[in-house]
């Protein structure tokens, strides 16, 4: 195979630069070309690709966000966007393509598959609800920052005896909400896969009063009443409907925190940086021997090569287990 492209689309996730480093690397010592196409799916459509070389890369390891950038391409969805995007890389010669980003990027590189690209798929999303990984890229690093943040928010939480409820991200999963609560020690996760139950949270948090611990810290997926609507008023999101119905039933003076998008941003993590580099390299590997329609994934401390279709036919499932032990944990 002569020609890649490297493709980062959907919502960019810490450690993405570093698997367009590697996979950049290991395809230019195989004695390839490498095209980086900005812009996601978008840049594909419109023909903005640039060489990417050994140069290019240097010194992108440890950045945040995608030098290639990103984007949500309506277009791409569209038979005629595809059509565009198949002829631009038709005629800069591209064999294979890799393709790093979520399920949506994901079903884009399906798109590519059926019309005669060989292509392969790198999890990076800091939602980590791709199936057949343990890990997406950025995933690690976005906790992180949640963890920090719920850190900070524990010291006026304290300080104040308030209830802090902690808006995090991750669409219609809840994986960054149900490991902040562990790692962060919340009282109360609420999550997409479980069925929101509010007198619950306030039962929690009574729990925890009765204790004596005169704080809590509610964290609350984005996704929990069902797909968050992006560029919203604070009145619309998940924590401010938990917070209001809280301050409704517990004499508890409450505050909503949402991060946002500073969970998709910052240094990658140690993690983030040694999966994308692996991912990088052995997507690379996969095309450069004939493989396509595949994805790498991480599972039991290894990497593991699945079908794409497998990747994005199911639901990424959270472990139960996890959740009840944040709940039993909180108050005793
Ligand atoms: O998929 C990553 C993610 O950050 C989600 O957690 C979030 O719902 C979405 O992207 C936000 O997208 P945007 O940056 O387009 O508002």
């Amino acid at each position: 195979m002569k020609r890649i492209a490297i493709i980062t689309s959907g919502g960019d996730a810490p450690g993405m630069n570093a698997a367009i480093r590697a996979a950049t690397l290991t395809a230019v010592k195989a004695g390839s070309e490498v095209f980086g196409v900005i812009r996601g799916f978008q840049g594909l459509i419109t023909g903005e690709i640039i060489e990417l070389t050994s140069m290019g890369v240097s010194d992108i390891l440890h950045r945040g966000g995608t030098i290639l950038h990103s984007a949500r391409s309506q277009e791409f969805k569209t038979e005629e966007g595809r059509e565009k995007a198949a002829k631009q890389l038709h005629d800069l010669g591209v064999e294979g393509i890799v393709v790093i980003g979520g399920d949506g990027s994901f079903r884009g590189a399906q798109a590519l598959s059926s019309m005669g690209f060989a292509t392969v798929g790198i999890p990076g999303t800091i939602d980590n609800d791709i199936e057949c990984t343990d890990l997406s890229v950025g995933f690690d690093t976005a906790l992180n920052t949640v963890l920090d943040a719920i850190n900070k928010i524990r010291d006026t939480a304290l300080s104040h005896d308030r209830v802090y409820v902690v808006e995090v991200m991750g669409k219609n999963s809840g994986f960054i909400a149900l490991y902040a609560g562990l790692a962060g020690g919340a009282d109360a996760v609420l999550i997409p896969e479980i069925q929101p139950d509010l007198d619950q949270v306030v039962h929690q948090i009574q729990k925890v009063k009765a204790i004596g611990r005169r704080h809590s810290i509610v964290l609350v997926a984005e996704g929990v009443f069902g797909q968050p609507l992006t560029g919203i008023s604070i009145s619309d999101s998940a924590a401010f409907k938990v917070a209001t119905f809280i301050n409704l039933k517990v004499k508890k003076d409450t505050r909503v925190t949402i991060l946002g998008h500073i969970q998709r941003g910052g240094l990658p993590s140690a993690l983030d940086r040694t999966l994308g580099t692996q991912f990088g390299a052995k997507a690379v590997e996969l095309l450069l021997a004939g493989e396509k329609g595949k994805m790498v994934g991480w599972v039991d401390h290894e990497i593991k090569v699945s079908a794409m279709e497998d990747a994005i036919a199911r639901k990424k499932q959270i472990d139960y287990k996890l959740y009840q032990l944040i709940e039993v944990l909180a108050a005793t």
